[in-house]
C-alpha cells in the first residue's frame, strides 16, 4: 500500500474519479462528502496525538457549509504534518495566501488529468514519510531546561510567542512538533497557535537546516526560465532532495514559490544573498562560493 488518502469533495463525481485512479494504484482511498464529515471521520479514527489515520487529504476549496480553507487549519490542528492537497477552480489571491500559509503540498486544479492525480497523491506521501521521520535532535532534560528558561523569561508579556520562538530556534536550530509543544504547554497556548506562527512566517524552520540554506524558486517566473534544471542540478551536486541536509551540514536545500524578485528570474537565495539569472552551471558557481 502506498499510502492512505482522504479525499473531500462535494462533487460525487470527483470522489469516485479519485477513488477509480488511485485505488489501483496501490493507494487506499476514503472520501467523504463534506468538510464537516471528514473532521468527524478523523476523530473516530486518530491513533494518537498528532497524528492522523491518513497521510494525505487532497480536498476542495469550495464546498458548502465549511470551505476547504477552514478545513485545513482545523486539520492543522489535529495534525500538524499531515499533507495536504487542495483541489481549485479559480482560487483568489486571499485563499492562495491562506493555502500557502497552511504549507499545502500542491494544487490540483480542476479538471485535473490522471496522471497529476497520482503524481501529486505520490509527493504528498512521500512528503508525510519526511515529515514522520525522527526528530534529528537530542531534545532532553538538558535542552529542555533551557527552553523553559527562555518561556519564563519571556511569560506574562504580551506578544511573547515570537520572540520565545526566536531564541528556541537559535537554541535547537529549529522548531520541530516537540519543541513547538513544549512552548504552547509553558506560555499556556494552543499548540495550534504556535504551529499558526511558525508556519506563517519563513523565518521559522521545522526543518534542521545546514550551515548555507539554498533556496531555489520555482515560481512562474522562475519556473519558465529553467528553475527545475537547476534544482536538479544542486539536488545532484549535493546529493539531496528537498528539504535534507547534507551529511557534513554544510548545506540544506528547499524549493520556494515565487521570492518576489520575479524580475530577476531564475533566482536562487543562499542564506541571505540573493542570486539573480542563474542557470545550472552558474548555480554550481555558487556553492563554491559557501564551502
Ligand atoms: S517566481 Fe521566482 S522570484 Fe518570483
Amino acid at each position: 500500500m502506498k499510502g492512505k488518502i482522504l479525499v473531500v469533495d462535494d462533487e460525487e463525481i470527483v470522489l469516485r474519479s479519485c477513488e477509480r485512479i488511485l485505488k489501483p494504484d496501490g493507494f487506499e482511498v476514503s472520501t467523504s462528502a463534506s468538510a464537516a464529515k471528514a473532521l468527524e471521520l478523523l476523530d473516530e479514527n486518530m491513533p494518537g496525538e498528532n497524528a492522523s489515520p491518513f497521510d494525505v487529504v487532497i480536498t476542495d476549496i469550495k464546498m458548502p457549509g465549511m470551505d476547504g480553507i477552514e478545513f485545513m487549519k482545523r486539520l492543522r490542528e489535529k495534525d500538524p504534518d499531515i499533507s495536504l492537497v487542495l483541489i481549485t477552480g479559480y482560487p483568489s489571491q486571499e485563499s492562495i495566501k491562506q493555502a500557502l500559509a497552511l504549507k499545502i503540498v500542491d494544487y490540483l486544479p480542476k479538471p485535473f488529468s490522471p496522471a497529476l492525480l497520482a503524481e501529486t497523491a505520490e509527493k504528498a506521501v512521500e512528503f508525510r514519510r519526511k515529515s514522520r521521520k525522527p526528530e534529528a535532535v537530542d531534545f532532553g532534560p538538558e535542552m529542555a531546561e533551557k527552553l523553559t528558561g527562555i518561556i519564563e523569561a519571556h511569560k506574562g508579556r504580551p506578544g511573547s510567542l515570537i520572540p520565545v520562538l526566536q531564541e528556541a530556534q537559535e537554541l535547537v536550530g529549529f522548531l520541530p512538533p516537540a519543541v513547538q509543544r513544549h512552548i504552547a504547554r509553558g506560555l499556556n497556548v494552543p499548540v495550534s497557535e504556535v504551529h499558526g506562527v511558525v508556519s506563517f512566517y519563513s523565518y521559522f524552520t521545522m526543518k534542521p537546516k545546514g550551515k548555507h540554506n539554498v533556496r531555489v524558486c520555482l515560481g512562474t517566473a522562475c519556473y519558465v526560465k529553467r528553475a527545475e534544471e537547476i534544482l536538479a542540478k544542486l539536488r545532484e551536486k549535493l546529493q539531496i532532495d528537498i528539504g535534507e541536509v547534507t551529511p557534513d551540514k554544510i548545506f540544506s536545500l528547499e524549493s520556494v514559490r515565487c521570492l518576489g524578485a520575479c524580475g530577476l528570474a531564475p533566482v536562487v537565495v543562499v542564506d541571505k544573498d540573493t542570486h539573480g539569472s542563474v542557470n545550472p552551471v552558474k548555480a554550481l558557481d555558487i556553492l563554491t562560493h559557501y564551502q
